[in-house]
């Protein structure tokens, strides 16, 4: 049933092309339009919202954080994410106009699940994003777009993250094309480029041997850290997690730009950085985070650096350099994460630890 893969892991982030593909699927005309009629909310309740709040727990708050980067810029709508734990016990500011979008893979995490009743009891309109049909979360929820990951059995999310993004996308893009918003005219180009996203991910699989290699050599950190800014931040912090919950080391993503006012403090000699660099076309943040590989290369990081095809300014100051293709920024997650799964799980498979059940942690966490 694992399909000749060690792990369910394994096999779940081998079929994140097809996840990510699915997920896409009938919900485009051949033009670029988005097609959503199923989520249940009129174009016209749309048009009303003035704010998105995103509640997610984990790895699916990684999602939403990642979704925040973009459904801003595409919709102008202001958008909020937050761990739903925290949500329901701070009075939110919530009204008819506000939509609270859930992501959740099991639709049964009860954090999430009681942010959104809640949520409900404020009037605000509620929009579950999620992989599971017929849960509980989809069932209370007024508007439902699932993922089409498919059933995803290790603890681990991983399909279900990159899905996750995908659908939040989906669900910018559509917001956008309602409002008509200034940047609209970018729908198009973005669902083309989503398109091809799948084959990207395909080639981060194909180049996975070096990920496994280095993970083996790295079998004896105590702590690795992550880098990344704008939506690379929330992958170093998906990178982070996946290690803590499979390795039982010490993990932690920052953003690069924070180095200075605390972070850089750790960094010694020897310890393992990994840096997602954004693609070199936007604004200045690839410069920056070049030198911010500098910064901690001059104090002894052993730097893993992530970057598009053809950035060489990143070259010199690279111990590790794991290619990706070169996609937009806001699709760069999509590929970006791929090699932090399978480093992750390469190294819990070399310490002995069940990679599919890591200790402590259920599938679906339904209880408070
Ligand atoms: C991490 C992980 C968890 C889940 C979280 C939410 O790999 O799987 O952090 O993402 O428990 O679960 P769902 O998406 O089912 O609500």
């Amino acid at each position: 049933e694992k399909g000749g893969y060690d792990w369910f892991m394994l096999k779940e982030i081998a079929e994140q092309p097809q996840a990510v593909a699915d997920t896409l699927l009938g919900r485009h005309t051949v033009d670029g339009q988005l097609q959503l009629d199923e989520m249940r909310l009129s174009d016209d309740e749309l048009r009303d919202v003035d704010k998105i709040i995103i509640v997610a727990c984990g790895t699916a708050s990684y999602a939403g954080l990642v979704a925040k980067y973009a459904i801003e810029h595409w919709t102008r709508i202001p958008c909020e994410v937050e761990l739903a734990s925290e949500f329901r016990y701070r009075d939110p500011i919530l009204d008819r106009s506000t939509l609270v979008v859930s992501i959740s893979q099991s639709g049964e995490t009860m954090d999430t699940l009681m942010a959104i009743r809640y949520a409900r009891q404020q009037r605000a309109r509620v929009l579950s994003i999620c992989n599971t049909n017929g849960s509980t979360i989809p069932r209370e929820s007024d508007a439902v777009l699932y993922t089409h990951a498919g059933p995803e059995i290790a603890v681990a999310s991983t399909k279900g993250f990159l899905s996750q993004i995908v659908a939040c996308y989906l669900l910018g893009l559509y917001l956008a094309q309602v409002k008509g918003t200034k940047y609209g005219d970018e729908i198009a180009d973005i669902v083309h480029e989503l398109e091809k996203i799948p084959a990207g991910i395909q080639r981060m699989l194909d180049d996975a041997d070096q990920v496994r290699k280095l993970a083996q050599d790295l079998v004896g950190s105590k702590s690795v850290l992550f880098l990344g800014r704008h939506v690379g931040f929330p992958v170093a912090l998906e990178g982070a997690l996946k290690l803590k919950e499979l390795a039982y080391i010490h993990a932690e993503g920052f953003a690069a730009g924070e180095l200075k006012h605390g972070p850089i403090a750790v960094i010694e000699e020897g310890v393992p950085v990994f840096v997602v660099v954004p693609p070199k076309a936007r604004d200045q943040l690839q410069e920056k985070i070049v030198s911010n590989i500098q910064e901690i290369r001059a104090r002894g990081a052993r730097t893993i650096v992530l970057a598009e095809d053809g950035d060489e300014d990143v070259v010199p100051y690279a111990d590790h350099l794991i290619r990706m293709p070169k996609v937009p920024t806001l699709l760069q997650p999509l590929v970006a994460a791929v090699p932090l799964q399978v480093f992750a799980c390469e190294l819990a498979d070399q310490l002995g630890h069940d990679v599919d059940q890591p200790r402590n942690l259920a599938k679906s966490v339904t209880v408070e």
